[in-house]
């Protein structure tokens, strides 16, 4: 039976993937409260539905940093996704693409950044952005930024959340590591690049130890802007104060996110970090969340408070792992459907009148 939302493929993805995938892909940070309470706001919030509105034809239709999408969504930056599916990142890209969908490729993608942007050879429209991790090593990072560049990904998303890896016991456990014949394919030129094994220890969790730079701070973005004119994004903020910092280094576009529970445990769900932001960035910026959207009302909420769009992580690895890019193209429709129902139900036609009022009640 094919699954009709984002939760059964959840599910289902659990008999197409090795016990040491699944886990990875699925952990959260320690006790996964972060993990939880990302879900737990979206159901917290309540909307306030507008009636009596001509909803029979609905425009899902926007922009981020100037490029056209179909949807406002776009597909996070997610490490290893040959581990869900042999063709990994060029089939997420592929479905992105032919969906209209934004797609941010991973610094520890198993594709290879020049693969990945073949794809727009068929889409010429595609809206790809590189993530970046900046490692210890400069001329790593730099020549990871050059590559992007000419490879014609449209902005570097600069992924600030992550000074270590924070610690997922299973992956702990399990001693992660890459099976044989899996790289990290923009780095594995260098051989001791790769992911390691370590005892005891998540090789990914060591990887980024030993690897790279924990000692970065908001100079270094101007460093990233001298050696390459995209336009910056940065991804993991949930406060107001580093918003406004980012904003005036020049930051094009925010995400608020915690990485999807993964790195600090504890830390407040991204939903609800998002109001504070909207209201320190003041339109000086695009602002965009992720963290624990699986429906189209998720969306919707994420807008009436203040994201421009929104990222989604874990189901496009379930429906990877069900069926390739068939499966990440049925996820995305899922959520084109479920938005569009969404919209006509609380009496909107565009994103535009997806407004606060869906949320708080007026004041005075
Ligand atoms: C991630 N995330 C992530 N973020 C990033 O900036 N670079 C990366 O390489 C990765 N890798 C990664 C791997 C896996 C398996 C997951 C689940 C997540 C975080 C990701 O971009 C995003 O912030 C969250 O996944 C969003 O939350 P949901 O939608 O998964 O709940
Ligand atoms: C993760 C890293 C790679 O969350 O961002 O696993």
């Amino acid at each position: 039976m094919q699954p009709i939302n984002l939760f059964e493929y959840e599910q289902l993805a659990k008999q197409h993937l090795s016990q040491m995938a699944l886990d990875y892909y699925s952990s959260g940070a320690w006790d996964e409260i972060t993990l939880r309470d990302n879900r737990a706001a979206f159901e917290r919030i309540k909307l306030r539905p507008r009636m009596l509105v001509d909803v029979s034809d609905r425009n899902l239709t926007t922009s981020i940093l100037g490029q056209p999408l179909e949807l406002p969504l776009l597909i996070a930056p997610m490490a290893f996704q040959c581990l869900a599916h042999p063709d990994g990142e060029i089939a997420t890209a592929t479905a992105a693409a032919s969906a209209g969908v934004g797609m941010i490729l991973s610094t520890l993608a198993t594709k290879t950044i020049e693969e990945v942007a073949a794809v727009r050879q068929n889409f010429p429209n595609a809206l790809q952005w590189f993530q970046l991790y900046i490692h210890k090593d400069k001329s790593l990072t730099r020549a990871l930024v050059e590559r992007a560049y000419t490879a014609g990904y449209k902005a570097l998303c600069l992924t600030v959340d992550a000074p270590v890896l924070g610690q997922r016991e299973r992956d702990r456990r399990n001693e992660f590591s890459l099976p044989l014949g899996l790289h990290a394919a923009n780095l594995a030129t260098v051989s001791d690049l790769d992911i390691p094994h370590a005892p005891g220890e998540s090789g990914l969790f060591t990887y980024f130890a030993q690897q790279l730079n924990p000692a970065l701070t908001w100079k270094d973005l101007a460093w990233l802007q001298s050696i390459c004119p995209l336009p910056l994004v940065i991804k993991g903020i949930l406060r107001g104060d580093d918003a406004v910092r980012a904003v005036e280094c020049g930051v094009k576009a925010i995400v608020v996110s915690n990485h999807g529970g993964r790195q600090l445990d504890g830390a407040i769900a991204s939903l609800d970090a998002l109001a504070e932001i909207v209201a320190a960035v003041d339109s000086r910026a695009e602002v965009l969340l992720d963290g624990g959207i699986r429906r189209g009302t998720d969306i919707l909420k994420g807008l009436a408070l203040g994201a421009k769009a929104v990222l989604i992580g874990r189901p496009i690895l379930w429906g990877l792992a069900v069926a390739g890019i068939g499966g990440v193209s049925h996820i995305l429709s899922l959520l084109e459907h479920e938005l569009s129902l969404a919209m006509a139900l609380s009496g909107c036609q565009t994103l535009q009148d997806i407004d606060p009022s869906l949320i708080t009640p007026p004041q005075g």
